[in-house]
């Protein structure tokens, strides 16, 4: 608690001690408690213990999520809002190494809280007292109808979802960590949340036959699932790790482009998301990003060493080098997308661009975004020609080039996101010693210093 905002240790206290109050209150002088059958709160309490220690279950994005609620709402079905008050608190006991005891008791507390309000929504809607569901979906001796819950247990988790997420979204903020939380694509977020509490109803209706082994039954599942994203975690890894390896040696072309392709990447990104790309393109143009000047590595070094002008043959090598990329490539195939950002990210608006001279429209959207990512980095880095630009005159060389060179659209999304969320240029790169770095005299991405092209020895034109 030492270090945190007062307001940040009002809210704690105040969430937590609500907690402990509601059950405080329940043991104390609530005999609904004692009418809980202790056998089924262990159950579910294990059941949720569970699911609680394995955090990475489910992810969106950078969240890590557990479906402990999945058991917190089936204890509101069989043992209402004291009950599933009870198995919430029990979050306190989860296994996280390292994880401090307020955070282990918040947790505790937001859950017991979520269970006792979605509890007190379930009975209301349900009007009658929560309990095991009637067998084969009649209602039976005293038992509910399974049909007659689907609709309470809809609205307990319609309350249940959004209550957590603000209960923990207003720690993040008030704790200075409001950047976690998961604001954009909420709503995907919440769909997603609401769609695994439906294992609540599934534990519920199963118990109902099978007693405790319900929750066998549902865990087998939830393990096989772990086991397939653990998987997928790891290819993502490994296709992480392949696109920097293709990166760092196109970097080893030039000293001075090193951390190129890794800023293209997020100014690309950055643009991507100012323009309200889904989670799936957002990944794929950030490989882009990293990959759009791999055909580098098909270009002579003594090309892009060469001191002054370049002949006609000498620059259609640099202008290959979008064709060069896609070769080197195309073979994997999670790039998808990709392709076309790499192919195309010399085209200009004007249709003077390479490799294909594409205009306005025909120019992929991914290339649209990489050029502008891509000369901007390249204005505001070293060259062993010149001095990084500044970001403001970096900024004003794409305003003037919108519409000719660059797609307006992009260039002002680009601005925005920067007005918004700044941009940290490279560090000064210091002269290598003669002999030690592989250095380029020119680079074909920075539009305030045109290659210059010989067609014969007396004329001279830039590119
Ligand atoms: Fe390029």
């Amino acid at each position: 608690m030492r270090g945190l905002p007062w307001f940040a240790k009002v809210y704690l206290v105040a969430v937590i001690g609500t907690a402990f109050g509601l059950l405080a209150h329940g043991v104390a002088g609530n005999s609904r408690i004692e009418q809980l059958e202790w056998s089924t709160l262990l159950v579910l309490a294990l059941l949720f213990l569970v699911c609680e220690s394995m955090p990475t279950l489910l992810s969106v994005r950078q969240a890590a999520v557990s479906v402990s609620f999945s058991a917190a709402l089936a204890a509101v079905v069989l043992a209402g809002p004291e009950g599933a008050a009870l198995v919430g608190m029990t979050a306190v006991l989860s296994v996280r190494p390292g994880l401090p005891l307020v955070k282990r008791l918040f947790n505790g507390a937001q859950f017991a809280l979520c269970g006792y309000v979605a509890g007190r929504v379930y009975e209301s809607l349900l009007g009658r007292s929560a309990g095991v569901p009637g067998v084969g979906g009649a209602g039976g001796a005293g038992g509910i109808a399974f049909s007659d819950l689907i609709v309470p247990f809809a609205g307990a988790a319609a309350v249940f979802v959004p209550l957590n997420f603000v209960l923990i979204a207003l720690v993040l903020a008030a704790t200075g960590q409001a950047d976690q939380v998961p604001l954009r694509g909420l709503a995907q977020f919440m769909v997603s949340y609401l769609g695994y509490a439906t294992f609540g109803l599934l534990i519920a209706g199963l118990w109902a036959t099978v007693n405790s082994i319900a929750a066998v039954l549902v865990l087998i599942p939830l393990f096989v699932a772990r086991w397939a994203f653990g998987q997928y975690l790891a290819q993502q890894r490994s296709y992480d790790a392949t696109i920097a390896a293709l990166c760092q040696a196109v970097e080893t072309k030039d000293y001075y482009t090193r951390g190129h392709c890794t800023r293209v990447s997020r100014a690309s990104g950055m643009i991507a998301e100012e323009i309200g790309m889904g989670s799936e393109r957002l990944r794929a143009i950030r490989y882009a990003g990293m990959l759009h000047d791999v055909g580098k590595l098909g270009v002579p070094t003594k090309v892009l060493q060469k001191e002054g002008p370049l002949t006609e043959e000498e620059f259609a090598a640099i202008q290959l080098h979008p064709m060069r990329g896609l070769e080197i490539v195309r073979g994997i195939d999670f790039l998808d997308e990709a392709f076309a950002g790499i192919m195309h990210h010399h085209e200009r608006q004007d249709g003077r661009g390479y490799p294909m001279g594409l205009a306005g429209d025909e120019i992929p959207e991914f290339a649209r975004i990489i050029a502008v990512a891509d000369a901007f980095d390249a204005m505001t880095s070293d060259r062993s020609y010149r001095n990084a630009r500044s970001v403001e005159v970096a900024t004003e060389e794409l305003r003037k080039s919108a519409g000719a060179q660059f797609d307006p659209v992009m260039v002002n999304a680009f601005l925005r996101a920067l007005d918004r969320q700044g941009w940290e240029p490279p560090r000064t790169v210091a002269v290598p010693p003669a002999d030690t770095a592989e250095t380029t005299t020119k680079d074909h991405d920075d539009p305030t210093a045109p290659i210059q092209v010989v067609s014969d020895v007396t004329t001279g034109t830039e590119r």
